[in-house]
């Protein structure tokens, strides 16, 4: 027979059994190649851009939202690969440094949307989309509670407060103030639209998180040398400042180089609700000094 690696022919045989091997093998030879459209889905990609205005520059907007869609997709295969993992300080280190290069990538790439954009264009297609924001990217939030305790996630006011039931924690997180109108409780299109879709989610995702199923407390749980680990906690620190300080800016001074002044499509107070020196999102708060924490995003201008 020509074929030379006999192993793998034994192989086959013992998973298709002797009675069908042949058959599966003369399937191999009608079978037409793989192709790389059939293997990227190329197609359906392609197809997935759909403007509702006839502003070119929409088209930018559009594509980068889904361009940064696919990297919190990849950042959460990442974190999930940690949460099977058996071996769970190596999968951590890896997970670490995969993220942070998956959020620097989107930190720098975001002048794409500040300078690849005419803002007559923007100021024009972006009326179509109101009450619509990335606000509303479910990926983006589980990113946070899969990455920390709900508790550090909460708004600054409620951050010190014992941990409550899921529901409770649902409505105190940080980004339920954005959605709300200044003096009053009653909730925007903005929010309203996002939690009628994800609050049931949102809630399981909170529990889950409350359990351990989060990047903070598989670290907390290793042992102290492996938690003090340098090179561990570089990491860790590095991804937190990215996510939380750098590309915080960038979709900030965005915002800012567009809007200016005015009003956001989801309506939020947002100067005050984006700057990270109000709300101090910090991931994994026991690995700064006091002094760290009192200057969170200090050094960025408003
Ligand atoms: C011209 C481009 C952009 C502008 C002017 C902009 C503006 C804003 C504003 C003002 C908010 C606050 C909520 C609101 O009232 O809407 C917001 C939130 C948000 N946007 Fe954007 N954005 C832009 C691009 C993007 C892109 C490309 C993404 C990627 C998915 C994105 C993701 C988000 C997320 C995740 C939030 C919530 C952030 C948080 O809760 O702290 N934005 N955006």
């Amino acid at each position: 027979m020509a074929v030379k690696n006999k192993p793998i022919l034994e192989k086959l045989q013992e998973k298709f059994g002797e009675a069908n091997i042949e058959t599966r093998l003369a399937g191999l030879l009608h079978a037409q190649d793989i192709t790389y459209r059939d293997y990227i889905h190329t197609e359906t990609l392609l197809s997935l851009q759909k403007p509702r205005t006839k502003f070119p520059d929409e088209m930018v907007f559009i594509m980068y939202h889904q361009i940064t869609e696919l990297y919190f997709k990849l950042i959460l295969w990442e974190i999930k690969q940690v949460f099977e993992a058996d071996e769970k300080f190596a999968a951590l280190q890896k997970c670490f440094e995969r993220i942070s290069r998956y959020f620097d990538a989107l930190s720098h790439s975001f002048s794409i949307m500040k300078n690849g954009m005419e803002k007559e264009q923007y100021m024009q297609f972006r009326d179509t989309l109101t009450p619509a924001s990335g606000f509303q990217s479910f990926q983006y939030r589980l990113i946070e509670l899969q990455s920390t305790l709900p508790k550090n996630l909460t708004d600054v006011r409620y951050r010190n407060e014992e941990a409550s039931e899921a529901q409770d924690l649902l409505e105190k997180l940080y980004w339920q103030t954005a959605g709300k109108k200044p003096n009053s409780e009653k909730k925007s299109p903005l929010i309203a639209n996002f939690l009628k879709k994800h609050s049931h989610a949102l809630e399981q995702e909170i529990l889950r998180s409350n359990g351990g199923r989060n990047l903070w407390s598989i670290y907390s749980s290793m042992s102290k040398k492996e938690q003090e680990n340098k090179h561990l906690i570089e990491t860790m620190r590095h991804f937190d400042q990215t996510a939380n300080i750098t590309w915080v800016m960038s979709h900030y001074h965005t915002a800012k180089q567009y809007i200016g002044e005015g009003k956001a499509t989801g309506g939020s107070d947002w100067q005050k609700y984006m700057h990270p020196k109000f709300q101090k999102r910090i991931f994994f708060p026991t690995l700064y000094t006091e002094n760290e924490i009192a200057h969170w995003g200090h050094d960025e201008d408003l």
